[in-house]
């Protein structure tokens, strides 16, 4: 393995609990990660000596925390190989990414009978905006769709982007692992003349991604999945994208200037950065981003694809036919997502019995019920890998699912 895993381990207090007197097994990465005690540190330092309002004060800790601000701000610029800090803009999550775009660039450049197309495998942050956008104005939404090994069926990808004005598309699938090659899709969409959104959320925290060489319009990536806190995301977007569209939240921060008839907008990227922002949340961030650089992010992906290996093979040796893997069956087309499904037992109760083994994974329909309904299945089970996993929670997976299956075979 390319990390050491145990001395990674030693970083996150959480993983010496116990449940029910076993090791916590934590599997549940790709829907939020566990944290460093070097983000807890920073978060902690940042409130104990350092926290003010930013942008505001002309005090010297007013100028510390936007300092500290601003250079979290840098740092995942950086992460994910934007040239320019004016370009990244923080927001609540990855939802609220999407959201902003769907509310401002949508509104302001979309209208009835326009077309977004978006794939089966998308999330419900990368769907719900754009109907309520259908359901608001009126734009037609078309999917593409997936094939027998789970990975985006592209035959009919030129009559689906034919008159489109956006491709919405994940760089991971949450579900299935798929990993999506964004540079010929943003190829496809420009040759149609669509603008990209790329929702990155889950391909950031684990292999190293880069913007430009994407080549899109608009990226989503959010903290809580890469080691940093919940509460701070970020949307990246072309500076001439952002500079035309109108606001999305009003407030502080956002304006240069009000007076009673009316207001101007600040700089990019405070313009879209209305109210009070995530400080202590952004400062987290910065030191989840410097814990990962360490790492280095081709060390991360290569971990993570060899333990994907491991534990492909390890569940189809131990329950060949009798556990549906949905998900490509190649590493290389995929990330460590695995989502799964003994065809007579519910996800639920998997869960419910992995659970009391002190073994954390996810049941259900993951937010992606279109993909859920593509699938004719109503949820799985899904264990998700990080750094700090190594083969003995693989392992401890398929022993508690062992357990699972004898259980729910009586
Ligand atoms: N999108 C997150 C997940 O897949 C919440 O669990």
């Amino acid at each position: 393995m390319s990390l050491d895993v145990a001395r990674i381990q030693a970083d996150f207090p959480i993983l010496t609990e116990t449940r029910n007197g076993n090791r916590l097994v934590y599997l549940d990465s790709a829907s939020s990660a566990q944290k460093p005690v070097s983000v807890m540190a920073a978060m902690d330092e940042l409130m104990t000596h350092s926290y003010a309002n930013v942008h505001r004060g002309v005090y010297a800790i007013a100028e510390e925390a936007t300092a500290r601000f601003e250079a979290a701000r840098r740092s995942v610029a950086t992460f994910i190989g934007a040239g320019d800090t004016a370009e990244l803009v923080f927001t609540r999550n990855a939802t609220e990414a999407i959201n902003l775009v769907a509310y401002s660039w949508g509104r302001a450049n979309l209208h009835a009978g326009d077309v977004v197309v978006l794939t089966e495998m998308e999330h419900h942050a990368n769907i719900v905006p754009w109907h309520m956008l259908a359901a608001e104005i009126g734009i037609e939404l078309r999917w593409i769709p997936i094939d027998d090994e789970y990975r985006l069926d592209l035959s009919s990808l030129g009559q689906l982007l034919d008159g489109a004005a956006l491709l919405a598309v994940t760089a991971m699938s949450n579900v299935l692992g798929t990993v999506n090659d964004i540079p010929p899709l943003v190829a496809a969409a420009r040759a149609a003349g669509a603008a990209v959104l790329v929702d990155a959320s889950q391909a950031a925290p684990h292999m190293s991604i880069d913007v430009q060489a994407w080549g899109a319009d608009f990226v989503a990536i959010t903290a809580h999945k890469m080691l940093g806190p919940s509460g701070i995301g970020a949307l990246w977007a072309r500076r001439e994208l952002l500079e035309a569209m109108p606001p999305f939240l009003g407030g502080g921060e956002m304006i240069r200037d009000v007076r009673k008839d009316g207001f101007t907008t600040n700089e990019l990227p405070w313009k879209f950065e209305a109210g009070t922002p995530a400080i202590t949340e952004a400062v987290g961030w910065g030191a989840a981003i410097d814990y990962l650089e360490a790492l280095g992010m081709d060390a991360v992906h290569e971990h993570e694809q060899a333990l994907t290996s491991y534990a492909l093979a390890a569940l189809a040796d131990r329950f060949g036919d009798g556990l549906t893997v949905y998900g490509p069956r190649s590493v290389d087309l995929r990330g460590g997502v695995i989502s799964f499904l003994f065809p007579e037992i519910h996800a639920h109760d998997v869960s419910q019995v992995l659970d009391e083994e002190g073994i954390c994974v996810r049941a259900g329909h993951h937010c992606a019920k279109p993909l859920m309904k593509v699938l004719q299945i109503p949820a799985t089970s899904r264990a998700s890998l990080y750094v700090y996993n190594n083969e003995a929670d693989v392992d401890a997976l398929v022993e508690g699912l062992s357990k699972a299956e004898k259980f729910f075979s009586i």
